[in-house]
């Protein structure tokens, strides 16, 4: 009798560790997985935040001077890596000829603002997006 009575505490002990360690292991996927959306949340926004600047910046965008096939073809020079991100960075914030200075106008982009990004993380997002 008291042998039945032991194993059956023993097993209800078993049982509760057993339980804890699945709720641990559930709750650490659930960690992961909830780590793994917001990356990919961030990236999303990311490329929609590039594409804003790209879209509206100056007013008009990006795209009002360089969808002309005669000016730099963004997309195409990236894509080709024939523009990396620290000559692109350089141009966007000090001007180069008939491109005039873009970093006020790039900050100035309402998305830009709501998403509180730094002035090289808003020039990392447009590159990102014409990396794409
Ligand atoms: C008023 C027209 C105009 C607007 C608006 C404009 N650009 Fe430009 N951009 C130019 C011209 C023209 C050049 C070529 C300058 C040169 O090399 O003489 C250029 C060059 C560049 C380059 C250098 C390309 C290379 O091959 O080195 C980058 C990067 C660039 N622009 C990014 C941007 C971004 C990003 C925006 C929007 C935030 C923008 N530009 C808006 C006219 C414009």
């Amino acid at each position: 009798m008291l042998a039945i009575y032991f194993s059956a505490v023993a097993g209800y002990f078993l049982i509760t560790i057993e339980r804890n360690k699945m709720k641990k292991s559930l709750g650490a996927l659930a960690g992961v997985a909830l780590i793994a959306l917001s990356g990919q949340a961030l990236a999303a926004d990311e490329l929609k935040v590039g594409k804003k600047i790209y879209d509206r910046a100056f007013g008009r965008g990006c795209g009002a001077c360089h969808d002309i096939a005669s000016n730099p073809q963004l997309a195409s020079l990236i894509k080709a890596g024939e523009l990396d991100l620290a000559s692109f960075s350089n141009t966007v914030k000090n001007g180069k000829n008939g491109m005039p200075k873009a970093v006020a106008a790039i900050m100035a982009v309402g998305p830009v603002k709501k998403s509180g990004y730094s002035e090289d993380e808003a020039i990392a997002a447009v590159y990102k997006y014409l990396s794409k």
